[in-house]
């Protein structure tokens, strides 16, 4: 077939009088090709059921998906994963289907493949994007090795809810910031060129607002206007477009009332109209047919007629298109043009990842046995892993530990699970395979380290598919915690989550520590007050209680393969902690949604006291830590901001500097950040936003000037108009170290 078509090729190339690029030639002529099913087959995306290398599946369900693949009527699978398992399907199709189309091979690859790096809302603490880069590489080369070539990732999906699971999957509550790591993610995934044969097509999704579900409960309904649709939910989904990303998800929820997946006016008007996005667009898991039950669509037939009318090019798993497209276009509901569209798109990722020249090239056995969890690999994980612990408390510099003849209590399951850490959608990291905290801190020698559970949190074994059996009664471990905490110098507490309780469906409407840690925390408290925190965790606490009570307290997340090495290395000061938060850690879950770039209001609180203003009568309106907040074993002392004019039109810029000086005793790094505040506009505009950041490395001692350049590019918002634009007036502009900085200065923008 490739001979034909290659033959074919030439001939139109020679003959060809226009413009034309080879790809569009090669597609076109394919498409020229295909009958009306074999079209509709690459519009279908199929689960991986049955063991590919065995014999024929059994079970007539199985049996009819296997007789669609033979007769070319599935475009890709997902969850096939494995050099044998995937060569074996591609040679089906291939070989036995008609027009000899390869298939395109998904699965979620989110933070890794085997080797496992932090979870991607650890890793954005990080605000290190040549790191977060690496990961996805790394993330990347171990896939396309097992033969993968397509990952359902990054997820950029903004969110200010810390009930909702997925948190765990993206970068934070941050527009801005947000942008930044999808460009990085995609850029990692798909590298520089996406026929390399360790590249591979990256999905941004959901698209869209599936951060926003109503509070917090995944699949719920997302209600959020048009102007936070572009200020806040969009940027991130256009900076991957920005950054050539081959493919969009969209998702479960509806969208101003209509599921996204029937939203033409995201789909249509703004990703493939405005965006100029020339990739294809996968529905979600069987969101196609889920338009039903949204009460939005008919039946099954309605619901293809909608996605593949709204622009849903690929349906995953509701085989409603393999079903119903051929009829709906036979009867003219839809027009074949939509078909041709959305199968050329298909086409053409496929043709970017080379698959029509080499449907092999990603089936390499000595490769997958050489890159799959290779020491590089891991090595790259535990630097990405040690930069997104955030130190959250460090109260008489109780860390860094001593490294010599000091008796450490090491509590919690946690802290001997090498499973959590993996956190959830771990790709193919295999269970129980990360190392631990107790092996981490072990393989300190000088110490003395006994390891007591103290309490479990959870039982048994845990996985994607069902609930965390929490433990809720069983204190039989709260005695020997505490005579081992009383006798020792310092305890150092591993408490959160297990690494299925969060990601997708592991909403909570509870952010306080599980099951009975945090009484456990009170008790040991009560016999040591040298106690360490280190929170095991995908999604932001409430760790109130703690922050007024423990010393020092460490966000270490689920950091994957290298956790515990991360974690010791963090604890015991051979590495400074520089990561810096990107949700807000509310007080009580009362607060959520809680987020840094809030609007004023009407009556903005000073005091608490104050009846008529928009507070709480019971806690503050701050979250307990701040987006963008950190600490260090060193400290940062901002001085001298100052802007270099106090009026700039929008063809000008105006530098705004400051002095960052490590005032401490050790070297560090601090990420310094530009915040800034459009007084007033067509719209009420936030009380700050996140605009650069920079980080530094500094000596004991050392200072440096930060410079940032604010032109109007910073300073444009979707306004009233419908526009992204600047408005003239006032702006205030701060630096500093997280996003409750108070001191600034003002320029006005003139005409
Ligand atoms: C999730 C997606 C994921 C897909 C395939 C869905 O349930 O929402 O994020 O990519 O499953 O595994």
């Amino acid at each position: 077939m490739r001979k034909l078509i290659t033959l074919l090729l030439s001939t139109l190339l020679l003959i060809s009088c226009d413009n034309k690029s080879e790809k569009e030639i090669f597609i076109n002529d394919l498409l020229s090709q295909m009958t009306l099913d074999e079209k509709i087959g690459q519009m279908n995306q199929y689960n991986g059921f049955w063991d590919a290398t065995g014999p024929m599946p059994e079970g007539e369900y199985q049996k009819s998906r296997y007789r669609d693949l033979k007769n070319g009527l599935v475009g890709s699978m997902l969850n096939v994963t494995g050099v044998d398992n995937v060569r074996a399907l591609q040679k089906i199709a291939v070989e036995e289907t008609r027009l000899g189309i390869p298939l395109i091979f998904a699965f979620d690859v989110i933070h890794g493949y085997q080797t496992i790096s932090p979870i991607p809302l650890a890793e954005s603490s990080s605000w290190d994007l040549e790191a977060i880069e690496k990961s996805a590489r790394v993330a990347a080369i171990e896939a396309s090795a097992a033969g993968l070539n397509w990952t359902f990732a990054p997820m950029v999906d903004i969110s200010r809810d810390a009930r909702w699971g997925r948190v765990m999957e993206g970068a934070g509550e941050d527009p801005f910031l947000g942008s930044l790591i999808a460009k990085a993610r995609v850029k990692g995934f798909q590298g520089n060129d996406l026929s390399d044969y360790n590249t591979i097509a990256a999905c941004a999704k959901h698209f869209t607002s599936y951060g926003f579900a109503e509070a917090g409960r995944d699949y719920n309904t997302a209600d959020t206007n048009e102007y936070t649709l572009f200020n806040t939910i969009l940027p991130p989904f256009k900076a991957a477009v920005d950054a050539g990303v081959s493919t969009f998800m969209n998702s479960f929820n509806t969208v101003d009332e209509i599921p996204a997946t029937g939203s033409s006016f995201l789909q249509r008007d703004i990703l493939k109209g405005e965006w100029g996005f020339d990739g294809f667009v996968v529905s979600d898991w069987g969101s196609i047919g889920e338009m039903i039950p949204h009460g939005y669509a008919r039946d099954g037939a309605h619901a293809a007629e909608i996605a593949a009318n709204a622009g849903s090019d690929m349906d995953m798993e509701s085989s409603l298109y393999i079903r119903k497209l051929d009829e709906l276009v036979t009867s003219g509901k839809v027009d074949i043009s939509i078909v041709d569209d959305a199968v050329k798109r298909i086409l053409g990722v496929k043709y970017d990842l080379g698959l029509f020249d080499d449907p092999y090239k990603y089936c390499n056995k000595d490769r997958e046995k050489n890159v799959l969890g290779s020491k590089e690999n891991q090595e790259a994980v535990l630097d990405i892993a040690k930069k997104s612990i955030v130190l959250l408390k460090n109260d008489d510099a109780l860390l860094p530990l001593k490294k010599k003849n000091q008796t450490i209590a090491l509590i919690g399951q946690l802290a001997n699970d090498k499973n959590s850490a993996i956190g959830n959608w771990r790709g193919r990291g295999a269970s129980n395979s990360a190392v631990s905290v107790l092996e981490g801190l072990n393989s300190y020698k000088e110490n003395k380290v006994i390891y007591t559970k103290g309490v479990d949190l959870y039982y048994g074994e845990t996985n994607f598919f069902t609930r965390v059996d929490v433990n809720y009664n069983d204190r039989s471990g709260f005695n020997r915690a505490r005579s081992v905490a009383k006798s020792s110098d310092v305890v150092v507490m591993v408490l959160g989550e297990e690494g299925y309780q969060t990601g997708e469906g592991r909403s909570r409407t509870n952010l306080l520590l599980p099951g009975l840690q945090q009484e456990l925390l009170e008790e040991i408290y009560n016999v040591n007050k040298n106690v360490v925190l280190v929170l095991v965790n995908g999604r932001p606490l409430n760790i109130s209680w703690a922050d007024e009570n423990i010393p020092a307290i460490v966000e270490a997340w689920q950091l994957g393969s290298q956790a515990g090495n991360a974690i010791a290395q963090v604890l015991y000061g051979d590495y400074n902690p520089s990561g810096k938060l990107t949700m807000s850690f509310p007080r009580n879950v009362g607060q959520v949604p809680i987020y840094y770039n809030y609007k004023n209001t009407g009556r903005p609180s000073k005091s608490q006291k104050v009846v008529t203003a928009s507070a709480y009568s019971d806690v503050e309106n701050s979250p307990i830590y701040p987006f963008g907040y950190g600490l260090s074993y060193t400290s940062f002392n901002y001085s001298d901001l100052t802007l270099s004019s106090e009026e700039m039109n929008n063809k000008q810029s105006i530098i705004a500097s400051v002095t960052l000086t490590n005032s401490g005793k050790y070297k560090g790094k601090e990420v310094v950040q530009l915040y800034i505040r459009d007084l007033h506009g067509s719209l009420s505009r936030p009380l700050k936003e996140l605009k650069g950041f920079e980080m530094l490395e500094l000596e004991p001692g050392e200072s440096k000037k930060v410079d940032f350049t604010i032109d109007n590019s910073l300073l444009k918002y979707y306004t009233v108009n419908k526009k992204w634009e600047s408005e003239l007036g006032d702006f205030y502009v701060y630096i500093g170290g997280n996003s409750d900085v108070d001191s600034f200065k003002k320029f006005e923008l003139i005409n």
